[in-house]
C-alpha cells in the first residue's frame, strides 16, 4: 500500500512571521479536517527550520529541508550537514532540484552522494529529476531522465523520486495528465531496471505548476504518489486543496 505524499517547497520565500502564520493556518485546518493517510511535508528556508520545528512537533505535518551537504561535518562554509537537520527535527530533504542544478552547478554525482549521506543520517531524500524545455523540444526528455535516474539515485535508494519537468516549474503550465502518465511509466520502468523488486515500490511524485485547480486530475494518474508543490504551497488554502485532492 503506497502512502501518498504532498510536499510543499517554499523555496526562498517568506520571513519568520509569515512562515509561522502559514503553519498555524495549515495546522488549524488539518485539525478541523484531517488528511488521514497522507504524508504532508513542508520545506521552508533553512533559517526557519529551527523556528518551525517546535510548532510542527507531534502534528501531521513533517518538516523538510531544501538541500543538504554530503559530508557530516568539515570545512564547507555556508553548507548544512544532514545530521544538523535531523538534530532540529527535520525528516525529509529535497535534493537535486533543478534550481540547485541550475544555480549551484549540482550534477547527478553530487546529488547521489547527498542522497547517500541524507539517508545515512535518517532523512528521507526527495530526489528531483526532469528535462528542460530544450531537451524536450529536441526529443531528449527520456534520455535525460534516464541518465538522471542512473546518476542521481544511489544503490539501495529508498527515498522518493520527484519528476519535475523544468519547463513546468513556476510557469503555470503543468504537464498534461497524458504526458505525466507516460513519463511516470517510463520512470517506473527505469527504476525497476535499476533496482529490481524495490524499484516497484519507490514513490514517484509530480511537480511543476501543481495548483488547486489541476491537483485532482494529476493525483488521479496511476502511479503518481503525490506532488511536489512550489508556488501554491505558499498559500495555505491552495496547498490544503491539493492535500485534500489526494484520491
Ligand atoms: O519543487 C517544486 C517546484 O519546483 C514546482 O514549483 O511553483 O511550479 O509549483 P511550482
Amino acid at each position: 500500500m503506497t502512502t501518498p505524499i504532498i510536499v510543499g517547497n517554499w523555496k526562498m520565500n517568506g520571513l519568520s512571521a509569515d512562515s509561522a502564520d502559514r503553519v498555524k493556518s495549515l495546522l488549524a485546518a488539518l485539525a478541523e479536517r484531517p488528511a488521514t493517510g497522507t504524508e504532508i511535508v513542508i520545506c521552508p528556508p533553512f533559517t526557519q527550520l529551527g523556528l518551525l520545528a517546535p510548532q510542527l512537533k507531534g502534528t501531521p505535518v513533517a518538516l523538510g529541508a531544501q538541500n543538504c551537504h554530503m559530508d557530516e561535518k568539515g570545512a564547507h562554509t555556508g553548507d548544512i550537514a544532514p545530521g544538523m537537520l535531523t538534530d532540529l527535527g527535520v525528516s525529509h530533504v529535497i535534493l537535486g532540484h533543478s534550481e540547485r542544478r541550475r544555480d549551484h552547478g549540482e550534477v547527478d554525482e553530487t546529488v547521489r552522494e547527498k542522497a547517500v549521506a541524507a539517508a545515512k543520517a535518517g532523512l528521507t531524500p526527495i530526489v528531483c529529476i526532469g528535462e528542460t524545455e530544450d531537451q524536450r523540444q529536441s526529443g531528449e526528455a527520456q534520455d535525460t531522465i534516464g541518465w538522471q535516474i542512473k546518476g542521481s539515485l544511489p544503490d539501495g535508494f529508498t527515498g522518493v523520486v520527484a519528476y519535475e519537468p523544468v519547463w513546468a516549474i513556476g510557469t503555470g503550465l503543468a504537464a498534461t495528465p497524458d504526458d505525466i502518465k507516460s513519463t511516470v511509466a517510463f520512470i517506473r520502468a527505469e527504476l525497476v531496471r535499476q533496482f529490481g523488486e524495490s524499484g516497484k515500490t519507490l514513490r514517484i511524485l509530480y511537480g511543476g505548476s501543481v495548483d488547486a485547480g489541476n491537483a485532482a486530475s494529476i493525483l488521479a494518474i496511476p502511479d503518481v504518489a503525490g506532488a511536489l508543490v512550489g508556488g501554491a504551497s505558499l498559500k495555505p488554502d491552495a496547498f490544503l486543496s491539493i492535500v485534500y485532492a489526494v484520491p
